[in-house]
């Protein structure tokens, strides 16, 4: 009995820390007042995400993006050009657990059903009509929820979850986004299943999406280009 329980405790005590390592699997509060980014370790401090430059090195410029008033080119296959601003391209962004986004849209543009694996988003339109969602996760009944967004709008894009937005307008469209990472990473469905690199075994997307093998090896043979 007493043996038992301690396999108990041992068990509970694993689970809790298990837990505690999940919920740290996020962006760590942030431990100082910044952590630049610094691709070369030799002159890093510590790391915490990225390495750190030593802070006495760090100016203004380590905290500084600049043109994002500028419109993308949306001529691609979907209409769309997102440009990231995150620790790659703006290194004081290191441990502080935001980053952001301008999505373009051409008239009928499209930011096609994508995922952020480590962020929640929340998008606010600037110009233009878009039709976003989100769908939720297999345990909630994968129910979709959309919303029509007018410039002012926000609309927020749980962490994890399938997302997209639809200029449905016959104008361009214009959103900013926030993303509680700051390497928040973007997982584009139709892109990783069927333009995988080396292709998934099409018996595993036949048997998956209940269709003709043809029309994998159709999908699987067409070129799946991003808009980032
Ligand atoms: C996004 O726009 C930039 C600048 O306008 C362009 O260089 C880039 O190729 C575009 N990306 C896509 C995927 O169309």
């Amino acid at each position: 009995m007493q043996i038992m329980k301690a396999k108990y405790l041992v068990t509970a005590v694993a689970l809790l820390a298990l837990a505690c390592s999940l919920a740290s699997a996020y962006d760590p509060s942030p431990l100082q007042d910044f952590c630049v980014a610094v691709k070369d370790p030799a002159s890093a401090l510590f790391v915490n995400g990225k390495f750190c430059k030593d802070p006495k090195l760090a100016s203004a410029n380590d905290f500084f993006f600049s043109g994002l008033n500028v419109p993308r080119d949306t001529s691609n296959p979907l209409g769309s050009n997102v440009t990231a601003v995150n620790v790659d391209n703006l290194a004081g962004l290191n441990t502080l657990g935001i980053s952001l986004a301008r999505v373009d849209f051409a008239p009928y543009g499209l930011n096609p059903p994508h995922t952020h694996p480590r962020a929640t988003e929340f998008l606010v339109v600037l110009e233009g009509t878009l039709y976003v969602g989100f769908v939720t996760s297999n345990g909630d009944g994968n129910r979709l929820f959309t919303k029509m967004l007018y410039p002012g709008d926000v609309f927020v894009f749980p962490i994890g979850l399938i997302h997209f937005q639809l200029n449905v307008g016959k104008t361009n469209a214009v959103a900013f986004a926030g993303l509680s990472s700051q390497n928040p990473g973007v997982i584009t469905i139709a892109n990783a299943v069927f333009g995988s690199d080396p292709k998934i075994n099409p018996d595993v997307l036949t048997k998956a999406f209940q269709v003709d093998k043809n029309l994998v090896k159709y999908l699987q043979k067409q070129f799946w280009s991003d808009n980032n």
